[in-house]
């Protein structure tokens, strides 16, 4: 089997988790959560950055930091991970949702500004499968009407809009190191800003508002705390950060030389003010042309022993949200993009140590499937 993703750990990692063991700094105090916290903010060009337990809890952190409660609204991609909708949920407020653009999958900017009300106090914008969004735009509605922008960049870890790192151009930005993600802890996630309040909030709320003395809590914390071992595991990752990022594109431009002319088959794009980290290869089958479904392609690839995965299922067909309750997106506005994209989309294997022989197989296996 050709997994969709598999964790490359070809660095410092084994050699940090045993001092951690051997210490018995395994924790969430010991050197190695300082260090991830440092090495992966410069990454980012932030200031700044708090480790997290996973990419959801850096979200909720996010929002609770800026302030985000009952009574608000969040505005968000109908078209991405359910974890974004859930956070905003999470601290009371509502998720509003905005269709997709068909080039780059991302959020469509221009349907933001009608989506805004007075209840309005945030954007989070998600770089889709690792293609950055148009951050100018963005930025330029956050400020025309006065609104905290938070990068979603679980999927993005290394993609630059205009030659800036994401995840430190809006207010505060999220990342997720969960085992399929480009750089890994296991489970884990960081909140990176260049705001010394924004960060100063995030790492009181990260572990319970401790106060002083300790034991009085004067607000709702949380423990979101990461471990000194995944944090070893994460600055050994950080530490081959370009490499991992690199083979993710390099892998990308195979997979897009091998399947740039078969019919039927829609291949990622890099924007010319964008690099795409291509955290997933995705592509999106166009049935008419290829003679086969997306649903028929990846069960198809399965029995040839590659594995796949579909694109996600948009906000509003989710069933959760299908409930009655006031706290959940509006599901019956018009996503007709996300749904597409949904009905089309799905990736192949992805992982920064697939080969080029792999690589290979997968596109002969999809040429192969072609009727
Ligand atoms: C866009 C997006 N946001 C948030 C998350 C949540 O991250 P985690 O699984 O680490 O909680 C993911 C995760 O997979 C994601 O793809």
């Amino acid at each position: 089997m050709i997994p969709v993703c598999e964790p490359t750990l070809e660095g410092n990692e084994l050699k940090y988790v045993t001092d951690c063991i051997k210490s018995g700094w395994i924790s969430s105090a010991g050197k190695y959560i300082e260090e991830f916290e440092k090495a992966f903010s410069k990454f980012c060009n932030a200031k700044y950055g708090i480790a997290c337990s996973n990419g959801t809890a850096a979200l909720h952190l996010a929002l609770e930091s800026l302030g985000i409660k009952k009574g608000d609204e969040v505005i968000i991609p109908s078209f991405t991970m359910i974890a974004t909708a859930n956070a905003v949920i999470y601290t009371g407020a509502k998720p509003v949702l905005i269709d997709s653009e068909n080039e780059t999958w991302n959020m469509d900017v221009s349907k933001i500004e009608e989506k805004i009300t007075k209840n309005t106090k945030a954007i989070i914008v998600v770089h889709i499968y690792g293609h950055p969004i148009d951050m100018d735009v963005v930025l330029k509605i956050a400020k025309k009407y006065n609104l905290f922008v938070i990068e979603d960049a679980a999927e993005a870890h290394g993609a630059e809009y205009k030659g800036k790192r994401v995840g430190s151009i809006g207010d505060i930005g999220c990342f997720s190191f969960y085992g399929n993600k480009i750089l890994t802890t296991g489970e884990g996630g960081m909140v990176v800003t260049n705001s010394e309040k924004l960060a100063e909030r995030a790492k009181l709320l990260r572990n319970h508002a401790f106060g002083m003395p300790r034991f009085i809590h004067n607000e709702l914390g949380f423990n979101y705390r990461l471990t000194n071992v995944q944090a070893a595991i994460g600055l050994a990752q950080t530490e081959r950060a370009d490499y991992l990022v690199n083979r993710r594109r390099e892998n990308a431009k195979f997979y897009n030389s091998l399947l740039k002319d078969i019919p039927g088959i829609i291949t990622p794009i890099e924007k010319s003010w964008a690099k795409n980290v291509y955290w997933m290869y995705s592509i999106l089958i166009d049935e008419k042309k290829f003679g086969m479904n997306k649903n028929q392609v990846m069960e198809a690839l399965k029995a040839k022993g590659i594995e796949t995965r579909s694109f996600f299922l948009p906000m509003h067909k989710q069933p959760v949200y299908a409930k009655n309750d006031d706290r959940f997106p509006d599901i019956n506005g018009k996503y007709p993009v996300s749904e597409s994209l949904f009905e089309r989309g799905l990736y192949l294997p992805s992982g920064s140590s697939l080969t080029k022989e792999q690589i290979k197989t997968v596109a002969d296996a999809l040429k192969s499937l072609r009727t």
